[in-house]
């Protein structure tokens, strides 16, 4: 089995006594293991207490989010020249931000850019909505954002990219439909491979790392996990209680 990462979106939730209590938690049940990373995604407030006491041999951070430029008049941001050291990846691309902050394609493909000049590993998500799922023109909708959003970057940084299927509609705060089904999640997964292929290679379509995301939970990670091509799971809520994000850590350290 190929490396597997599992990936905790703690989104706007845990100030930095409440972060430091859940990682001290979630080290207690985890195991280290060199075959899945695990990377915790806390707010930024929460980052610099945080990496003081992580265990690195059982857990990476990242951040949420990056600004596009390294510094700036920009009030209120953070650039990922100053996460540089701090984190190793970033979530780039979340519909969250997508859609409650009005970020475009071509806002990402900065992002992503500057995630990688700050040896920053982008988590870049993808994933279509509820109406463009309805509508059947989900494969139109990720395989146009992935094509937009990794634009500014060379076949060399492709090898240090995540990419996340992430359906709007499947987001538990969104709770319109559910999780997708393994069913629906795989042509997706292969249509992003094939996406990265026909822009930069096949060996690099068969490297990338393509996860899943979207009411991940403790029962139906296994089934996410065996997917062909399938390389991990960005985990919303779940991860932000540490019984159900350890129980699917080790569901992806039994199938590795
Ligand atoms: P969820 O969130 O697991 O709560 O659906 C996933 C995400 O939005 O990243």
């Amino acid at each position: 089995m190929a490396h597997k990462y599992i990936i905790g979106n703690w989104k706007m939730n845990n100030n930095p006594l409440e972060a430091s209590t859940l990682l001290h938690r979630l080290d207690e049940k985890v195991a280290a293991d060199q075959n899945v990373s695990v990377v915790i995604c806390p707010p930024f407030i929460d980052l610099y207490p945080l990496a003081r006491d992580l265990n690195k041999a059982k857990f990476r951070l990242g951040s949420q989010n990056i600004h596009y430029l390294d510094q700036g008049a920009y009030t209120g941001e953070i650039s990922p020249a100053m996460l540089k050291g701090l984190v190793d990846f970033a979530i780039i691309g979340h519909s969250d931000r997508r859609i409650k902050a009005n970020e475009d394609d071509k806002i990402i493909a900065k992002k992503v850019a500057a995630a990688l000049r700050n040896t920053i590993r982008p988590i870049l998500c993808v994933g279509e909505n509820l109406l463009d799922h309805q509508h059947g023109v989900a494969r139109e909708v990720v395989s146009g954002q992935l094509t937009a959003d990794l634009s500014m970057i060379t076949a060399a940084e492709i090898a240090q990219v995540l990419i996340t299927y992430e359906p709007v509609w499947a987001i538990s705060a969104n709770s319109q439909v559910g999780p997708a089904t393994p069913d629906d999640v795989l042509p997706m997964v292969r249509l992003i491979r094939q996406t990265v292929g026909g822009l930069y290679g096949e060996a690099a379509a068969q490297a990338v790392p393509v996860l899943y995301g979207g009411s991940v939970n403790p029962h139906n990670a296994k089934a996410y996990l065996k997917l062909e091509g399938t390389s991990g799971l960005l985990v919303g809520a779940a991860s932000l209680n540490y019984a159900e994000f350890s129980d699917i850590i080790k569901t992806a350290q039994k199938l590795a």
